[in-house]
Parts: structure tokens; sequence; C-alpha cells
């Protein structure tokens, strides 16, 4: 078994939080454990819950169409969330239950070592980068400690208003080339000083 399948395999079985009393299924994680982009959101929804997987509901069917907009589908890379458990009527999780959650994240993180993190939302992205706003943050690629982020607006947000809607539509589009400059620069220094900036779009 690898190391990924056996982090879901607690995540499952896990009883460390509330949480886990009122859940159907735990929700760790699916796609490609190999994929270069790991979009995160902020926890499993009722469909979620249901059947067991992130990102199978409305707002789930509105990813598909944004991944297909730069012609990568829901297989080709991985969707998790920072809780794996649904807090009940789709509150947002307490801040005990995100931090009791967050090892597991951390450790599938470690493991797939993305060359990009694609938060959904505020709370995903406050999770990693904590003194951002989404309003001005959304579609800029930010490094923090070695790692890369693009923060985007929630896609149940752009459900709701045609505004938001475009912003993610053309903020997404700005992955592949996000991924390109990230990959340039890996081959140009292999062993960058890894400070924390903005990264620039060419
Ligand atoms: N919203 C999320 O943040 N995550 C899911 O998995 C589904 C909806």
């Amino acid at each position: 078994m690898s190391d990924l399948e056996t982090i879901h395999r607690k995540v499952k079985t896990c009883a460390l939080c509330p949480l886990s009393q009122t859940r159907t299924h735990a929700v760790p994680g699916a796609g490609n454990p190999n994929s270069e982009i790991v979009f995160v959101g902020e926890g499993p929804g009722k469909n979620e819950d249901l059947q067991g997987l992130p990102f199978v509901g409305a707002a789930g069917k509105y990813l598909e169409q944004l991944l297909e907009s730069i012609n990568l589908t829901r297989d080709d890379v991985f969707i998790t969330n920072i809780v794996k458990c649904r807090p009940p009527n789709n509150r947002d999780p307490l801040p005990d239950e995100v931090s009791t959650c967050a090892p597991y994240l951390t450790r599938q993180l470690e493991i797939m070592q993305p060359k990009l993190i694609v938060t959904l939302g505020r709370h995903a992205m406050n999770f990693f980068l904590s003194n951002l706003r989404i309003s001005t943050a959304h579609g800029q690629p930010k490094r923090y400690r070695g790692q890369v982020y693009l923060p985007l607006y929630h896609p149940a947000a752009g459900l709701y208003r045609a505004a938001t809607r475009a912003d993610i539509d053309a903020d997404f589009l700005k992955i592949p080339l996000i991924l390109n400059k990230i990959k340039v620069e890996q081959d140009k220094t292999p062993e960058p000083e890894n400070k924390d900036e903005q990264l620039k779009l060419i």
C-alpha cells in the first residue's frame, strides 16, 4: 500500500474530532496522486459526505468545467479539502476541527509534492496564507516557503454571482501559464532561494 493510501485509510476511520460522529463518509481526496497540481477546498458538503468523494455536487460540476477549460479532467489532478468530514449544516469548520485535521493534509502534500496548490475559497487560502484577502489575492500566484499557491474564489461562489464566476473563469486560465513558469524557474535554478514573493506571470 502506498503512503498516500495509508493516510486515506486513517482518514476514513478517523475519530479525532466530533465531525466523525455526524459524517456518513470521510472524504480523504481523489484524483491523480502524481499530479503537479493539487486543489484544496474547505470541506465536504452533503453530496461529498454521501459519496465519500470531493467536489461531486453543483460546485464540483463547475470545477469539472473549469478543468476542461484548460484541457484537464478531475482524474488528471488531485482534489482534497482542509477538513475531511462534513461540518453539520455546511457550517464553517471550527478552528479546533481544522487544527485536528491539518496533519492529514500536511502529510498528503508532503507525499505528493505538487508544483502548484490551488486553494478554493478564502478558508482554504487562509489555511496556507493567513494574512491574505481573497478579494485582492484571487488569481495572484504566491510563493511561500518554497511552495507556489494560486488562491481562487470558491467555485460555489461562482454559482451565485456572475461577476465572481467571470473572475474564477479568468483566474483558472492562468493555471497552465503559472505551472510553466514554475517549471522554467526550477530548470534554471535547481535549488532556488525559496523567497516569499509574488510570482510574476510572463
Ligand atoms: N466544497 C468544498 O469546499 N469541498 C468539497 O469537497 C465540496 C464542496
